[in-house]
């Protein structure tokens, strides 16, 4: 069986993350959500209570050291040692993670990490730049999208069950503006790859979308 790299892309909501997880589960590949890396810096960077300014990069960085594990609740997302799973997903990272995303040193390191991580194959790995700038030679390249009213309803679910509320028009206008600045942004945009096969998820289940990948997987592995 051949370890290949799996790239996952596209904008937010479009079931990557999840769907990824089932994919992985089922192929047994690991899954490493960029997402939640850029989410890590950009937490620990609101703890220092620095300004979201490209000058603080480097010393927020240095700091901060960041590992993707498994735990008894699933994938985790740890900073220092300390797991920051749940905190990494907070209104308050949502709005800065975009900005400090955008800056071209955070993207240097956080690129040097993950092709680290996935040089072995044998990985799902999804974010904006899988397919265009971490991985460019990945064997499988998918960009999923979906529209953004489903994704809206689809992140309003996930919010109500932690208790949060909030409508569909709010999460719509917050999904609008991050995709369009992460696809905006001069180093490494949201962008799809010339080479990746583009899914529209809208309406497809998260299963029909996890065994997509697989089936895909599975002409390149066996
Ligand atoms: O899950 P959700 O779609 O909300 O976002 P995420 O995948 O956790 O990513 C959060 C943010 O990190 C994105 O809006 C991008 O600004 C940034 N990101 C990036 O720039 N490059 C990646 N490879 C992954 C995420
Ligand atoms: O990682 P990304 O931001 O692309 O999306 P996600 O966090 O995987 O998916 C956002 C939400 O949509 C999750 O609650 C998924 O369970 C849900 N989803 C869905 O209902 N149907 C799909 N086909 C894909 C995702």
């Amino acid at each position: 069986m051949k370890k290949i790299i799996i790239a996952l892309d596209g904008p937010a909501g479009s079931g990557k993350s999840t769907s990824a997880k089932i994919a992985s589960e089922k192929l047994g590949y690991i899954y490493i959500d960029t997402g939640a890396m850029y989410r890590a810096v950009t937490y620990s960077w609101l703890q220092m209570e620095l300004p979201i300014e490209e000058k603080y990069a480097e010393e927020v960085i240095a700091k901060t050291t960041i590992e993707l594990k498994i735990t008894e609740n699933g994938q985790g997302t740890f900073v220092n040692g300390q797991d920051v799973s749940k905190e990494i997903r907070t209104p308050e990272v949502t709005k800065a993670v975009s900005p400090v995303s955008a800056m071209g040193y955070v993207r240097e390191k956080m690129v040097e990490q993950q092709r680290e991580m996935g040089k072995g194959g044998g990985v799902i790995m999804d974010g904006r730049d899988i397919g265009t700038v971490v991985f460019p030679n990945a064997e499988l390249k998918i960009f999923f999208v979906a529209d953004p009213e489903i994704r809206a309803i689809r992140r309003q679910k996930e919010l109500i069950a932690k208790g949060e509320n909030v409508t569909v028009e709010e999460i719509k206008a917050q999904i609008i503006a991050r995709d369009k600045y992460d696809s905006e942004r001069e180093i490494s945009p949201l962008k799809q790859a010339d080479d990746a096969i583009m899914i529209d998820n809208t309406q497809m289940s998260l299963d029909e979308q996890s065994n997509k990948i697989v089936e895909l997987a599975k002409e390149l592995i066996f």
